[in-house]
């Protein structure tokens, strides 16, 4: 089940799975929306933050009786504060089973990158607050794991999370988290 898959909805999910896309529901298109449908594979028009509503659709799709991976990529930075992210995935993982997978990938604001700052500000801003961006610390996205066994290396830099022999620079920092956890 991922949460706010764009343009690789179909290899996000691969061969069976859920995906649930938000405000650029738009940009996605019937027909894209059409073609990651069938028996195996469903996509909802839907705010994440509609919990019961996306996991009630989700079963018809997956046997949430069975562990599911519940992915968050890139997606629980625009869930501001106030809306209580945490809340929101605790939710999920309370419909699924021990044996679930929880992925998370956010951005941080702990690597001070002048351009990622003012990309951040000039999108909320353009956004005229429809949708904000919160960048959150690493012991903030930590907590979406709370309770959860991680999966090693635990919580890194994204670039960093089982790199293959050809990443780049895995010296460097980059500004975004990620984990994934298996739930006891
Ligand atoms: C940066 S894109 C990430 C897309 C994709 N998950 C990826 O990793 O390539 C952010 C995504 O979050 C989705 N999104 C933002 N707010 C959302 C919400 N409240 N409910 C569902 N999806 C949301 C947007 O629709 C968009 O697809």
């Amino acid at each position: 089940m991922v949460a706010g898959a764009a343009q690789r909805v179909r290899g996000q999910v691969g061969e069976g799975g859920v995906a649930v896309h938000g405000h650029d529901q738009v940009r996605l298109g019937q027909n894209a929306a059409q073609d990651v449908h069938d028996a195996e594979t469903a996509y909802i028009g839907a705010d994440l933050r509609d919990t019961t509503a996306i996991l009630a659709q989700a079963s018809q799709t997956l046997d949430l009786g069975q562990p599911v991976a519940l992915m968050f990529l890139m997606t629980l930075q625009y869930i501001p504060d106030a809306d209580d992210p945490h809340a929101i995935v605790r939710e999920y993982l309370d419909g699924l089973v021990p044996g679930s997978f929880l992925v998370v990938s956010d951005t941080t604001n702990e690597v001070r990158d002048p351009v990622i700052t003012e990309g951040t500000r000039r999108m909320n801003e353009g956004m005229g607050g429809r949708v904000t961006q919160t960048r959150r610390t690493s012991a903030q996205v930590g907590r979406f794991f709370e309770g959860l066994d991680m999966v090693e290396p635990g919580l890194t830099s994204t670039h960093r999370w089982r790199p293959g022999p050809d990443e780049p620079d895995t010296d460097s920092d980059w500004p975004v988290r990620c984990g994934v956890a298996r739930k006891p």
